[in-house]
């Protein structure tokens, strides 16, 4: 008989949406009995959640698969599990390349992962579902989360995606968008605030698109007037639809951040129509041009892809163009994966991983030095940061956020995680600031 003090490690892989995923499923298996841990050999249930947006993400989680086939050799009665993204894309095929994997949950099954670890507590025998991938959530919803952090959380709002960017899986794996209703939203905002969160972030693959029976602008200032939030983000934000409705609740908010994360993906018109991402490059500029003007201290990140199907060097220089002009605070560059299913997977003129490599790192040098002239622009000016807790490496050296969401590092004093203080920036670096407190 086990106990009721099984143990759960948790992996998890990917984007926010899957720690917030994560978050459910501990929630829905502690009802069972298990409790998370740091520690692999004290595991009685190891369970994965993966992503696929692209071959390296892959890559990453069948290296770990492959190193629990002997900690599931010295422990029979361990289950492993895999879930997210990569489960509902490979499906059984999982279980053929690694048969010491029990079960394979996709995204619209994670609500089942109790009930399918209990039958596995009784039986062994392999299990996978992969269907019901537009499947409303909502059973997941209802369980409370064990939410990781203590200072900062998220809340989606909607699932899916509807916009089949063509290199993109995330259609495939996460199925139709649908959104979660404002109350349910604004009950989960409010119990994560008693649980003592100060920040909150809203998700969804595109939260422009939300229609859950009012705007997604509506949405978010309700949930700026719900008492304790004290930071209000969301991500991610499609160009094509971000409405001035959006940007008028951000330059009114009370508590609404100013930074917008605004994937462009590229910087050229044929690639930008080839993704099928549906706006000009003349069109985004004029967007952000808008956004400037209405909330002068936005700061704005994005994503870009290099090497997709058919970029000419002539792209490439227009996208460097494009990012001098624009002038992020930050930018995260992938190299375009090949994704089996994707339209783009077809196309003509795949880019080689040389060329691909060149230009990631042209790019990167670009913004890189865009990003360190816009912290340095920071130095010596006094700004409020959220107090997230004791840096990774130094137990001294406390991080927090601005509202612009730029990383702050500040040797510690008496400030607690959740705190808002203000810091003076005194170092600049590509990827964060240094500052001490007042
Ligand atoms: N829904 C969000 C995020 C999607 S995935 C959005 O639309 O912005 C996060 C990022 O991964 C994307 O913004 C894109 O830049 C990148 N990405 C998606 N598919 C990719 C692929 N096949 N190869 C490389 N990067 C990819
Ligand atoms: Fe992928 Fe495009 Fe949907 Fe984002 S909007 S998840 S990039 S298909
Ligand atoms: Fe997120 Fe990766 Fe899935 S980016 S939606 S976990 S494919």
């Amino acid at each position: 008989m086990r106990g009721m003090d099984k143990k759960l490690k948790l992996l998890t892989y990917g984007c926010q949406m899957n720690v917030a995923d994560s978050e459910r499923m501990a929630g829905l298996l502690k009802q069972i009995g298990y409790s998370l841990t740091e520690d692999l050999s004290a595991a009685d249930l190891i369970l994965i959640n993966t992503c696929c947006v692209r071959g390296t993400a892959e890559d990453k989680v069948f290296g770990q698969i492959g190193r629990f086939k002997t900690l599931k050799r010295e422990k029979p009665s361990l289950i492993l599990g895999v879930a997210g993204c990569m489960a509902q894309k490979e499906g059984a095929n999982l279980i053929k390349r690694a048969p010491h994997v029990d079960f394979v949950l996709g995204t619209g099954q994670s609500c089942e992962v109790a009930r399918v670890v209990q039958s596995l507590e009784r039986e062994r025998k392999h299990f996978v579902d992969i269907s019901n991938v537009d499947g409303q959530t909502n059973s997941l919803d209802a369980t409370s989360r064990c939410r990781s952090g203590q200072v900062s959380t998220f809340v989606p709002i909607m699932y899916g995606c509807n916009n089949f960017c063509t290199y993109c899986i995330v259609p495939y794996v996460r199925g139709r968008e649908r959104s979660r209703k404002p109350e349910e939203i604004f009950a989960e905002v409010k119990q994560a605030v008693t649980e003592g969160f100060k920040e909150i972030t809203l998700l969804g693959q595109n939260v422009n698109s939300y229609s859950g029976g009012m705007t997604f602008a509506e949405l978010l200032r309700g949930v700026d007037k719900i008492a304790g939030v004290e930071r209000l983000r969301f991500m991610t934000s499609h160009p094509k639809d971000l409405s001035d409705e959006l940007i008028a609740a951000i330059a009114g908010g009370k508590n609404i951040c100013e930074h917008i994360h605004l994937p462009v993906q590229y910087g050229s018109d044929k690639i930008l129509q080839r993704m099928n991402r549906v706006y000009t490059v003349e069109k985004y500029l004029r967007l952000v041009e808008k956004i400037r003007a209405a909330i002068p201290a936005v700061s704005l990140t994005t994503d870009l892809i290099v090497g997709f199907p058919g970029e000419t060097e002539e792209d490439f220089a227009e996208t460097l163009d494009f990012l001098r002009a624009v002038q992020f605070d930050a930018a995260f560059t992938f190299i375009y994966s090949k994704r089996t299913g994707t339209p783009a997977a077809t196309f003509d003129n795949q880019i080689d991983e040389e060329t691909k490599h060149r230009r990631l790192d042209a790019l990167m040098k670009v913004q890189n030095a865009i990003s360190l002239e816009k912290n340095r622009a920071m130095l010596d000016s006094t700004v409020e940061i959220l107090v997230e807790g004791a840096s990774k490496t130094d137990d001294k050296i406390f991080t927090g956020r601005t509202r612009s969401n730029k990383l702050v590092l500040f040797a510690h004093g008496s400030e607690r995680a959740g705190d808002l203080i203000d810091v003076k920036i005194t170092q600049a670096q590509t990827w964060l600031l240094k500052g001490i407190t007042l």
